[in-house]
């Protein structure tokens, strides 16, 4: 009933010619595969990466944007530059942004108001650190996240977000979480979904990411709250990239 959605979250990896040749492979061998693919590219590969994919149904995404809508902050992308680049996705709040760019729960709920207003899918990041999964905080982490992130959407806007679970002590690893670690977290964000509106709450897809690897795939898709993954490494491998989204299938 959730279509999976596999994403690739590209970093700061690539040149013009690596990103267009991974584009070119994930787009041919896209209408093989029945499930929805996204790459996200760093900005300035958006355009030459949007090219390669041509008339592919590979949809393009971008792993941030501003949240300011214009004026004197130097160096920002605005939701609607990101919108106008041909992007249907965008990744927010990647732990990513809140560790190394000091990006607050705050930052993350502005960001997803400038996606929406512009009708971009946001990918709004949540999860715990090693730290907190230590100490039994993990569920009380991603709600904080929630709360603050969506917390204040109404039904329809709620209905147009997607989750990516990512517990940063999995992010880049190659230690994932177990599927029985991910699906616990998974139910309960999917319980605080549809706490908030019932309709919405069960359409929203839930993605697992941290260290999804082709031979761990098969099995983090089998449980019933994941709905399919933001990958990192194994994306910047279109072979790596494509067996993750067979075994959503
Ligand atoms: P890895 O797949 O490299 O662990 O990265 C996950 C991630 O951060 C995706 O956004």
């Amino acid at each position: 009933m959730r279509r999976p959605l596999i994403a690739g979250n590209w970093k700061l990896n690539g040149s013009r010619d690596s990103a267009t040749a991974l584009a070119t492979e994930v787009a041919a061998a896209s209408s093989e595969i029945d499930v929805d693919l996204l790459v996200c590219p760093s900005f300035t590969l958006l355009a030459p990466v949007q090219a390669a994919l041509g008339s592919s149904c590979v949809a393009l995404g971008a792993q941030n944007l501003s949240a300011h809508e214009s004026g004197a902050v130097t160096g920002e992308v605005s939701a609607q530059m990101v919108a106008e680049s041909g992007c249907r996705y965008v990744i927010i709040g990647h732990s990513e942004r809140r560790g190394l760019f000091g990006e607050r729960d705050s930052d993350v709920a502005a960001k997803v108001q400038r996606a929406l207003a512009q009708s971009l899918v946001p990918i709004v990041c949540v999860g715990e650190s090693l730290d907190e999964r230590d100490a039994g905080q993990e569920l009380a982490v991603v709600s904080r996240q929630l709360d603050s992130a969506l917390g204040a959407l109404d039904s329809t806007a709620l209905a147009n977000c997607v989750v990516a679970y990512e517990p940063v002590w999995a992010i880049g690893t190659g230690r994932s979480a177990s599927p029985e670690q991910a699906q616990a977290v998974h139910a309960a964000m999917r319980e605080w979904l549809i706490g908030r509106e019932a309709g919405a709450g069960n359409t929203v897809r839930l993605l697992y990411g941290g260290s999804v690897k082709p031979d761990n795939a098969r099995a983090l898709f089998a449980q019933r709250d994941i709905d399919g993954a933001l990958i990192g490494g194994a994306s910047l491998d279109a072979a790596d990239f494509l067996a993750i989204a067979r075994a959503a299938v």
